[in-house]
């Protein structure tokens, strides 16, 4: 039988080779690191593709959905084990870089090596930053708007933001925008890029201890003990996993609401130090957009291509601790200021948080109904219905939720004789944005940004029936999709 596959695969040979590969010095808890962040990752991959099962990328339906797998105790035992395998398979991922910094297994020959792992740090980064916004509650929403803004900071970068964004403002061009890096871009690069990892990985063969004469050791095999290591701590890490989904799962905010001004965003762990630096340099540098970009992104970049660089700014000759003691040192360092900064930005998000108002407890959240169109006076119509969630989602976050404005920085809709005079005249705002008119005796900061090509003229005419008709007393005629030339 084994014969028989053999001839046609050569998959028995394969693993034979893989089993019996020699590891010097024999097998170790050291070596587990990797495999135990390969293990993480596929229970992310295994729990994400059932978590696409029951969630609906959408402004009007991420929140609902997301709602919907709380309510259930699988889908939400599920989606806490994502949750926590994502905080996992972080913390694994940058022991295993920190362990092969420390004993200086990038150097030669496993220079490209080192970039592709570096990568693979980079891209599950990613994989959290995009994750967070998904379940479109209030520090998703949040959150995400600082990172979104710190992508329209350096030059250039306004361009970089309103593709991320898919366009000017959050919503459901966001959602599908992240959810498409999430569940598809981000995991292809990853596997692509672990596949490449493995195999320079059995190119090279393992590193080995720190010692200053390689040939002496004698090596080990792989099968069976270190494949029982890793097996055993990757059994560790999935118990451990288990057990916080069970004990600590996540947390669902009330469903994203942009005009709340009032909410202070706290960011996953593994972003804290950013959020402590961005606090942080304002403080000795002042306010505005340098401080802002020394912060967010000149400090950031210049460390990570610092961490690219290692194999070629570690000029020293052999592995051993004593010949680098200065990169051991300034990763110590390094390592404390993160760790500092961390327990920093920690800091001031919880004492903004506790003098902020109370929040919501998330029985309260998870019980209320979603918010859904109020029956607008005179006979809910469904335009109305549909123009009142298209403001909600695309207008609401300049305009006010109740078409109240916002001083300085948009004009109210409700109560103004524009909104509900012509509608020719709404009509064309809405499909040419506006900017620089005095409206009611303010000028405003923001601009009206132009709909057309962003809505469907269906939606536009029903946002226009729904701001003439459904806002404080407005109750101008309706619109209908002819109208909207
Ligand atoms: C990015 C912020 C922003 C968003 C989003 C936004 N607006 Fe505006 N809107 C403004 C600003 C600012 C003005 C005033 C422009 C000026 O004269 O500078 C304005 C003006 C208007 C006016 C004209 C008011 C008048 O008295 O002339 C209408 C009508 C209007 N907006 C409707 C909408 C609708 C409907 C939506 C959603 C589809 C929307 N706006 C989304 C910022 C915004």
């Amino acid at each position: 039988m084994l014969n028989w596959i053999e001839s046609r695969t050569g998959f028995v040979s394969m693993a034979k080779d893989f089993l019996t590969e020699d590891i010097p010095g024999g097998a170790s808890y050291w070596y587990v690191f990797g495999s135990a962040t390969m293990f993480a990752m596929i229970m992310q991959i295994v729990t994400g593709i059932f978590l696409t099962f029951f969630y609906a990328p959408s402004a009007a339906t991420a929140w609902e959905s997301t709602r919907a797998i709380y309510l259930n105790p699988f889908t939400h035992f599920l989606l806490s084990i994502h949750y926590w395998g994502a905080s996992a398979m972080i913390a694994l991922v940058f022991l295993h870089l920190l362990q092969v910094l420390i004993w200086g297994a990038y150097k030669s020959p496993r220079e490209i090596q080192w970039i592709v792992g570096v990568l693979l740090l980079i891209v599950t980064l990613v994989l959290g930053l995009t994750g967070y916004l998904l379940p479109w509650d209030m520090d998703a929403y949040f959150a995400s708007q600082v990172s979104l803004n710190i992508a329209g900071l350096p030059p250039g970068g306004a361009i970089l933001q309103s593709i991320a964004q898919g366009g000017g403002t959050m919503g459901t061009n966001t959602i599908n925008r992240f959810f498409g890096l999430h569940v598809w871009l981000m995991p292809a690069a990853l596997v692509a890029l672990v596949g490449a990892h493995l195999a320079i990985f059995r190119h090279n063969g393992p590193a080995g201890p720190v010692a200053d004469e390689p040939r002496t050791l004698k090596p080990g095999r792989f099968w069976p003990d270190q494949m029982f290591m890793d097996a055993f701590v990757s059994l560790l890490v999935f118990l451990i996993i288990v057990a916080l989904a069970f004990f600590a799962p996540p947390f669902l905010d009330a469903k994203a609401d942009p005009t709340n001004s009032q909410f202070i965003p706290y960011p996953a762990w593994y972003f804290l130090f950013l959020f402590g630096l961005l606090n942080l340099v304002p403080i000795f540098l002042g306010n505005g957009p340098f401080p802002e970009l020394l912060a967010a992104i000149i400090v950031p970049t210049i460390g990570i291509l610092i961490v690219f660089a290692l194999p070629w700014i570690d000029r020293a000759t052999t592995r051993s601790f004593s010949a680098r003691k200065g990169i051991i040192g300034t990763t110590a360092v390094v390592i404390a200021v993160i760790v500092a900064l961390s327990f920093y930005a920690q800091n001031t998000i919880q004492a903004k948080i506790a003098a902020g108002p109370p929040s919501q407890t998330e029985a309260q959240i998870l019980a209320a109904a979603p918010a859904e169109a109020a029956p607008a006076a005179g006979g809910a119509s469904d335009a109305l219905a549909d123009g009142q969630k298209i403001f909600s989602q695309n207008c609401s976050s300049c305009h006010g939720a109740t078409g109240m404005g916002q001083a300085g920085v948009a004009p109210p809709l409700a109560g103004n004789s524009m909104v509900t005079g012509d509608p020719k005249a709404v009509v064309t705002v809405l499909l040419n944005g506006l900017h620089g008119k005095v409206i009611m005796g303010q000028s405003y900061a923001a601009q009206m940004p132009a709909w057309k090509g962003q809505l469907s003229n269906k939606d536009i005419a029903d946002v226009i029936t729904y701001i003439r008709g459904g806002l404080g007393s407005n109750k101008a005629s309706a619109v209908s999709v002819s109208d909207i030339h």
